[in-house]
């Protein structure tokens, strides 16, 4: 275990990287001598940091929610809009009271809430449920067994957390959920965000829920349904003709200029934490235990690492028993910063200057959270896969032929890095797997073409030339039978 001690005075000193509107009367600052038992590392290892707790105060009574701190050199700061260590410029995290949690939360207690997010309340850095905000979470886990037997997992090991159920279909409701209750509380009048495609939808819907204004920042070339979504919910959509990683420079500079709350820049220490309600309810469906294996997408490598942290946030408030759970990530060949430094054994990811692939959501050349996606899945021995474009569209039609569920690209991928991961052996058939499908195929229904030249006759399936209704025309087309 790892022993650190900070006291609130430093904490109290440290200058702020973000101006914000209002950043007072939060109620979740640390309270005068107010301690943190807080664990080190991303999304693995359960050592502690150990800040001044005040044990004189029933944990019971205590804040749940501490402060900030530097995911490096572990500076502490004060609940506000910053991301970013004023001392190293690492990014920060939100520090929890973990006795404090454990004392607070129960199985009962979260099993008698309504479904959604905010049943893991406790375990949120939100201090009460919000007033208003729209119906995420609480997604089925699918039984998979008909696809499990495609790819060799005996019956019952495969299951899908099927995110393509969220309101603007994808796991960003669950991100952006939290953002936009910190961002309302901060005092912020404009949500925004920096999207490859997803978040847009998200961001913009949860802004219209709110009251809030919307502007959101997506390549110029993105899919058009993608674009079209967010202007269903009155947003502001600016296109920039160039890269996620341009569009997320531009929105640092955007950020600080115009005071707006960007969900995944200034606000994205809260914003990654709503990956972890993924993670709670897996647990919560498999009855209060961990799988064998997770499978995920990675992009900047939140959704990735904060699963993990969620499954440790669950075993330090003893809700589940602690186990080895091996974490398997996956993207796109022609955007894998993360799965090239995993092949090749570097500690560095090597960014991508211009991605290419028709993997969209997970282009993101220069990931955030690369480094601790690669160390995650190296030390619960995962792996993380770099998957063909032509195998993400395979594995998109698969799923929906043998499961009934429609995968956006990140989900093809998803699966396609699970066929790899048993291919090359780190996935067997008695692992009990789990696959977060994190988007709706709805929203990029071209993907599933690539790189099939006929559209007819597909997989048993697809489409018959048009007839007249006349039953002598269909028994000619060759349909019956
Ligand atoms: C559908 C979908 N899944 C997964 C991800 C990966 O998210 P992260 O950036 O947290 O790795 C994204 C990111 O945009 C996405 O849109
Ligand atoms: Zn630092």
């Amino acid at each position: 275990m790892t022993t650190e001690t900070t006291t609130t005075d430093e904490r109290s000193h440290a200058p702020s990287m973000m101006a914000a509107p209002v950043a007072t009367g939060l109620g979740t600052s640390s309270a005068p001598g107010a301690a943190v038992g807080a664990e080190t590392g991303a999304g693995g290892g359960h050592s502690a940091i150990e800040v001044d707790i005040d044990r004189a105060v029933d944990p019971a009574h205590r804040p749940r929610i501490v402060g900030l701190r530097c995911r490096s050199c572990f500076r502490p700061e004060t609940v506000s809009p910053s991301f970013v260590c004023p001392a190293c410029f690492g990014p920060l995290e939100v520090v929890y009271d973990r006795e404090a949690i454990r004392a607070q939360v129960s199985r009962a207690a979260i099993e008698a809430r309504e479904p959604g997010i905010w049943r893991y309340l406790e375990l949120l850095p939100i201090d009460e449920v919000p007033a208003r905000s729209l119906a995420v979470g609480s997604t089925p886990l699918l039984r998979a067994d008909r696809l499990g037997a495609e790819l060799g997992l005996a019956a019952g090991n495969l299951r899908l957390k099927d995110d393509t159920r969220n309101p603007t279909l994808s796991f960003k409701d669950r991100v952006v959920a939290i953002a936009a209750a910190r961002a309302q509380a901060f005092g912020f009048e404009t949500l925004a965000c920096a999207s490859t495609g997803n978040l847009a939808g998200a961001t913009a819907a949860a802004a219209a829920a709110l009251g809030m204004r919307a502007v959101v920042f997506v390549p110029a070339d993105l899919e058009p349904a993608k674009i079209d979504h967010a202007l269903s919910y009155g947003a502001t959509v600016v296109p920039v003709k160039g890269t996620y990683d341009d569009i997320n420079r531009l929105s640092l500079e955007i950020a600080d200029e115009e005071g707006w709350a960007f969900v995944n820049v200034n606000i994205r220490p809260f914003y990654s934490e709503g990956s972890k309600t993924l993670a709670f309810e897996v647990a919560e469906q498999l009855g209060w235990r961990l799988p064998d294996v997770v499978v995920a997408p990675i992009a900047s490598g939140s959704l990735f690492t904060k699963v993990a942290r969620g499954f440790e946030d669950l075993v330090a408030a003893d809700l589940v028993e602690d186990k080895l759970v091996r974490f398997v990530g996956a993207q796109a060949d022609g955007c894998s910063p993360v799965a090239q430094a995993f092949a090749s054994g570097a500690d560095e990811i090597h960014p991508v200057r211009t991605p290419d692939t028709i993997v969209r959501s997970l282009a993101i050349g220069s990931p955030a959270d690369g480094r601790y996606a690669l160390a995650l899945a190296r030390r619960t021995g995962g792996s993380i896969e770099a998957v063909p474009d032509e195998a993400t569209a395979a594995a998109i039609r698969r799923l929906g032929r043998t499961e009934g569920v429609f995968a956006e690209t990140a989900g093809g991928v998803t699966l396609a890095g699970l066929e790899g991961a048993i291919r090359r052996g780190v996935i067997g058939p008695d692992d009990e797997v789990v696959a977060l499908i994190t988007g709706n195929g709805m929203k990029t229904p071209d993907a599933k073409w690539f790189g099939v030249p006929e559209r007819t006759g597909l997989d048993g399936g697809g489409l018959a030339p048009a007839i007249n209704p006349s039953y002598a025309e269909f028994s000619r087309a060759g349909i019956a039978g």
